[in-house]
């Protein structure tokens, strides 16, 4: 009998974290968790006891023998852990609202995890998930670390490139929100449709999608274009596309394409809700205000609806289905970011892409795909520079560096105004940045 699996969440005080203990309860009889430790910092000390109250009480109405731990004290909870997930936010939600809001004021797209947000994101996020990554090396060597912690595409090809921790999966909802919404789109069951995925965290492919094992991607193209059945998050407006242009690509972006191929609207969208609603993180503030009320009532043990209005909306089913399919060696295939390997011929054997893959109790196997459409392969490629680019800046604090990956990203238009982005955005972030900003020791 294998013995109880120790899971540890690092962001727990997280208002999604009751969607990850309804998925653990939903697979306790594949997945027998014994303890579940969710770790925040000081200043979440008060989300940890308010969501971690939550969740003993869904695992107490469940009636599991599963014992969840609430704790600041990160390096205890880690030892001997089997798996690891990531989910936190540096800065909170103010931070993201800099993030949307700074790169407005130059006419350029803000956003969490694409664009100078992205980098931002990336430059106060990447230091704190390699600390974590030597503290499981020495408290618990053999545990997968699975990161849903944004940008996941950077972060996870930062864990691969500057730690030793190999056993990383790096997780996103965007596929199994493009299989629901294709499904919704056909109003057939989601079980019902497979799609080949390719590319990198939010920055994704949909190559050929299937309907019972049929391929279907004429028709689903066709829903695609139509704003009222086209896929999107709640954290990304619906903009549908062009017929002509998914008709040429042949392939189903992801809801965050729309960044890239339909910039000039999406910053006119941005810039108007900018002006009006607030940014999206300054939306959210409300939604979490009002999940944390509600997390509060002594009465509730479940996980309530209104958590559906987040983005992250269905990220447990990614997380559990991964997990159990580790533990259990599943062999089934989920798209997930991990080591390339060859899977996508333009991109390095060596970086992090996200890919169908064979989930097995070794980790992912990625399925190979050959290559990209050549129409999309070049703006992937960049992306990937930038992914790249910016680990280095985040690990070596090096100002260049920062502005080299600024500059190189698509949605800056000049190196003039990169400058002018990064030199007034890292100033926002100083005290999540201490290796940019730490005074030489005299
Ligand atoms: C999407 C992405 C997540 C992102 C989230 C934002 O689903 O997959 O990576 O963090 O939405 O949602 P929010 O409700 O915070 O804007």
């Amino acid at each position: 009998m294998k013995k109880g699996v120790k899971i540890v969440t690092i962001g727990g005080g997280s208002s999604y974290t009751p969607e990850l203990v309804e998925g653990f309860i939903k697979r306790y009889d594949e997945l027998p968790i014994s303890e579940l430790w969710l770790v925040d910092i000081p200043a979440g000390e008060e989300k940890l006891n308010i969501v971690g109250s939550l969740a003993k009480r869904m695992v107490e109405k469940a009636g599991l023998p599963i014992e969840v731990h609430l704790t600041l004290d990160r390096r205890a909870a880690l030892k001997d852990a089997d798996f690891v997930t990531t989910q936190f936010r540096v800065g909170l939600l103010d931070a993201r609202a800099k993030d949307e809001r700074i790169p407005l004021k130059y006419n350029v797209i803000g956003q969490e995890t694409n664009g100078p947000g992205g980098l931002l994101k990336g430059l106060r996020t990447i230091p704190v998930i390699l600390e974590i990554c030597k503290d499981m090396e020495e408290l618990c060597p053999d545990a997968w670390l699975v990161n849903f912690t944004n940008p996941a595409g950077m972060v996870t090809e930062a864990v691969l490139r500057y730690s030793n921790i190999k056993k990383v999966v790096g997780l996103c909802n965007v596929p199994v929100g493009i299989r629901m919404g294709i499904a919704k789109a056909l109003e057939v069951e989601p079980e019902r449709i497979q799609v080949d995925f390719a590319g990198l965290n939010h920055m994704v492919f949909g190559l050929d999608v299937y309907l019972d094992g049929v391929s279907i991607m004429d028709e689903v193209i066709e829903k695609m274009a139509n704003p009222d059945t086209s896929v999107t998050m709640k954290n990304i407006v619906n903009l549908g596309w062009e017929p002509e242009f998914l008709q040429a690509l042949k392939a189903i972006p992801c809801p965050y394409h729309r960044y890239y191929y339909k910039t000039k609207e999406m910053l006119e969208e941005e810039l108007e809700a900018a002006n009006t609603v607030g940014t999206r993180a300054e939306v959210v503030k409300q939604v979490e205000a009002e999940l944390f009320e509600l997390y509060k009532d002594q009465e509730l043990a479940i996980k309530p609806p209104q958590l559906e209005k987040r983005g992250g909306a269905y990220y447990s089913d990614a997380a559990c289905n991964l997990i159990n399919s580790i533990y259990n060696d599943k062999r089934d295939i989920q798209p997930v970011n991990t080591r390339n390997n060859g899977a996508i011929a333009s991109i390095e054997d060596d970086s992090a892409v996200e890919v169908n893959c064979i989930i097995t109790k070794d980790g992912p196997k990625p399925i190979s795909v050959g290559d990209l459409p050549v129409a999309v392969r070049g703006l992937v490629q960049q992306i990937k520079s930038f992914e790249r680019v910016g680990a280095e800046a985040a690990v070596t604090g090096d100002y260049n560096t920062a502005l080299l990956a600024m500059t190189i990203n698509p949605l800056v238009p000049s190196d003039k105004v990169a400058k002018e982005i990064l030199d007034e955005m890292l100033e926002a972030h100083k005290e999540y940045l201490p290796q940019f900003f730490q005074t030489v020791e005299a």
